[in-house]
């Protein structure tokens, strides 16, 4: 039987290169050797304040990005999260053989309670809503950056601690595996290098949206942080500019590091950053034509439809083996 796959991307912005270098490119990649199932995870996105109708709107576009990538509905499941309700259902039971202190640790939840006034209490119980996502579909395999290594780990071991609790000797459910790149799991910020690049940063020259026009593109990267050296070279600790946009030209160019270090060897940064902005270019211009003609067609609301549908029915027999292991209902 073939290894099983999810992921999933939060709608709360428009998906970064960073979110397509880190996950979302190796979506595409995995659909050919395993069974994917990928779900723009609307629940997620609800933890931090958001206006409706944007949200709304971004979910949609989410799901059209992930077909205009590439993601073929008909060997992958394409689902919304809030149109499958055992997510919710299971989040529970996980948030109830989970321990506050365990959750209190992750620095995802650190940084953002951090950052706002008032924090609500899904901030804090995200992550067992994250669980229920990957246990329900019997997950072997997680293609995430790097971000979500902590969310992994507390993942498995909630896995590790239900089959010894409630599986009686057997494994109720799968324990999963982060898939996680060397290269190219962490994007960094374009203005703030030792930050990681994130589709909900104010300051917009930071990132670059999957949806954003050539000549923005072209900008923003002319723009990026450098440093004062002029030598193009990989070197994390001392030139984290130029680092990065080497990381991001090898994941849009197929072309290593060294190979890339060799080919501007002797190029100035203005010449090496137009030419990374032309792969990037390259690359996201029919992604962007693909998306806009699907926004429009009723061919996508067919396929979420469809996702759902066949995402509930696994979702549900996970469920129920749980409910039952644990003795919910009759
Ligand atoms: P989210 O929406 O923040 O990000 C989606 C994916 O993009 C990766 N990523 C990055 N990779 C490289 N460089 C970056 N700068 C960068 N920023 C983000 C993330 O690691 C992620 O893989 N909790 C998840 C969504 C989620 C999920 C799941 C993922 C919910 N349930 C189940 C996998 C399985 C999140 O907030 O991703």
């Amino acid at each position: 039987m073939k290894k099983k796959v999810f992921s999933g991307v939060q709608p709360s912005g428009i998906p970064t290169i960073g979110n397509y270098i880190g996950a979302m490119k190796h979506f595409v990649a995995l659909q050919n050797e395993y069974d994917c199932t990928y779900c723009i995870v609307d629940q997620h996105a609800i933890t931090v304040p958001q206006d409706p109708k944007i949200l709304n709107e971004r979910t949609r576009g989410l799901a059209a990005l992930y077909l205009a990538f590439g993601i073929d509905p008909v060997k992958s499941i394409i689902f919304i999260q809030s149109e499958v309700p055992a997510h919710a259902q299971a989040a529970w039971i996980v948030q109830c053989n989970t321990y506050i202190g365990e959750l209190e640790r992750m620095t995802q939840f650190k940084d953002k309670a951090g950052k706002q006034e008032s924090v609500s209490a899904a901030l804090l119980t995200y992550p067992p809503l994250m669980v229920a996502d990957i246990i329900l579909y019997n997950t072997n395999i997680v293609p995430v950056g790097e971000d979500q290594k902590q969310h992994m780990e507390l993942t498995r071991n909630f896995v590790q601690r239900f089959n010894n609790k409630y599986g009686a000797g057997e494994d109720l459910l799968v324990l999963p595996e982060p898939f996680i790149q060397k290269e190219g799991s962490r994007i960094m910020s374009l203005q703030e290098p030792t930050s990681k690049m994130s589709k909900s940063d104010t300051n917009k020259k930071g990132y670059i949206s999957i949806l954003d026009e050539p000549k923005v593109i072209m900008k923003k990267i002319k723009s990026a942080v450098t440093d004062s050296s002029g030598i193009i070279e990989y070197d994390k600790e001392n030139k984290p500019g130029i680092s990065n946009l080497l990381t991001i030209f090898s994941a849009f160019s197929g072309k290593t590091i060294k190979e890339l270090e060799a080919e501007f060897a002797d190029s100035g940064y203005g010449n090496f950053k137009e030419q990374l902005a032309n792969a990037v270019i390259s690359e996201l211009e029919p992604i962007q034509n693909k998306y806009y003609e699907l926004l429009e067609s009723e061919e996508l609301d067919i396929i979420l439809t469809e996702g759902a549908n066949r995402a509930s029915a696994i979702a549900n027999t996970t469920l129920s083996k749980m409910e039952q292991a644990i003795g919910l209902g009759r």
